[in-house]
């Protein structure tokens, strides 16, 4: 049904972007790139497939320098010599008029040394993931901090040569970026640790540098946005609090979207069980219209993202976009019942799905939602 508001086109304030409707696929990575994170032909074909219904479509993560690995087969964006298979990513993505973004990570301590070829992982500092078999990363140094706040903005610059709508810093899912937010994994004494402001040091210092390779290097409008987690269960972790502080100091930047990274758009308090206010609601009167934010989390039918489209500014479909590439044409033309909710394995090369990434798909669902890909709508919908 055409009037659907998140059919509607959309505009970002700071940037002469238009997106022609408010669907977005959020990163997910695919493990389809070589060992060395150059993308592949079988990538081009997974997001090709996926490109020209949605509004906006942001890559699976690019690590932007070889101890910011995180998973085999991920992206690099780490050197110039991938800038050739990034323009054919970023062009495929934009076919029909989908807006491409890059999104830019590393992992710090959510990477094995199995991974980095024998190198231990680094974080803000020596403290593990509490979670079962993660190493001990070591802390980064001064210079090393500098380094990688470096090769951010090396990679914004990459994604602008290759043809990028805009980049998104990963600042969510427990990586890098959130490592020196979180009082969990940043215990330094030094200029980037201490309290919640210098916590927030490094995040920052990446969004500036992003914003000065913009500057020096976009000769046209390029987007520039941020993920976040809102909380972290660690203890000490970060609190909804931190993240309302962290978004005052990025209304002073010039990020043009916040990306809020949930398993449910509708989701309350992880930290305060007894809490009834929906996370993203808060976050959206916080932020107050500085930049507009996306959604994510089980959206799965066209009612979904209307529901959410009506509250939020942008929404997100992960799962249900590999499932279905042709969610939004198949709204558009009216043919909702022929939208896939399920997929069997024979319809995995139709989809582009490699069986490597069908495989990480059910690990990650099945470990972190419950909801691996081949199960079929809950009856409530
Ligand atoms: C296979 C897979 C890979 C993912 N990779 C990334 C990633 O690279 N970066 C990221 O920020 N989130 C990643 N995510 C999380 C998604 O962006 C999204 O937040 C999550 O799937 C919830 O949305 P959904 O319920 O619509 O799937 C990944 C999720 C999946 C299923």
């Amino acid at each position: 049904m055409s009037e659907y508001s998140f059919l509607k086109p959309f505009t970002f304030k700071h940037q002469a972007i238009q997106l022609k409707n408010r669907i977005v696929i959020p990163p997910m990575t695919t493990r389809l790139s070589f060992e060395d994170g150059t993308v592949t032909s079988d990538e081009i074909r997974y997001y090709q497939e996926r490109a020209g219904g949605v509004g906006l479509f942001i890559t699976g993560t690019a690590n932007v320098n070889p101890l910011g690995k995180g998973f085999e087969g991920e992206l690099s964006v780490a050197d110039d010599r991938f800038i050739p298979g990034l323009s054919k990513l970023a062009a495929a993505m934009k076919t029909g008029g989908t807006k491409a973004v890059l999104q830019i990570f590393s992992a710090g301590r959510m990477s094995s040394s199995k991974i980095l070829r024998g190198e231990q992982p680094v974080s803000a500092s020596a403290v593990a993931a509490p979670r079962p078999g993660y190493e001990t990363p070591r802390a980064l140094t001064t210079d090393e901090i500098e380094a990688t706040i470096h090769d951010f903005g090396q990679a914004v610059r990459r994604a602008i040569l290759a043809g990028f709508d805009g980049v998104e810093l990963h600042g969510a899912n427990t990586y890098l970026i959130q490592q020196f937010f979180s009082p969990h994994s940043n215990r330094r004494t030094d200029e980037w640790g201490g309290d919640r402001d210098k916590r927030m040091r490094f995040p920052l210092a990446i969004v500036h540098e992003a914003e000065k390779a913009i500057a020096a290097t976009a000769n046209r409008p390029f987007l520039l946005g941020y993920r976040i987690s809102p909380e972290e269960l660690e203890e000490p972790g970060i609190t909804l609090d931190d993240t309302l502080a962290l978004i005052d100091t990025l209304k002073a930047t010039k990020i043009d979207y916040l990306h809020v990274s949930q398993s449910d758009v509708w989701r309350t308090s992880l930290r305060q069980p007894n809490n009834p206010a929906i996370v993203n609601k808060v976050i959206r009167d916080h932020v107050a219209g500085a930049f507009p934010i996306i959604v994510v989390g089980d959206v799965k039918t066209p009612a979904d993202a209307e529901k959410a489209a009506q509250a939020f500014d942008l929404v997100a479909i992960g799962h249900e976009l590999i499932r279905e590439p042709h969610w939004v044409q198949k709204v558009l033309d009216h043919d909702e019942k022929a939208i896939r909710y399920q997929i069997a394995p024979e319809d995995l090369d139709e989809l582009g799905i490699a069986p490597t990434f069908f495989d990480f798909i059910e690990s990650i669902s099945g470990g972190a939602k419950g909801v691996p890909l081949t199960t079929a709508l809950a009856d409530d919908h």
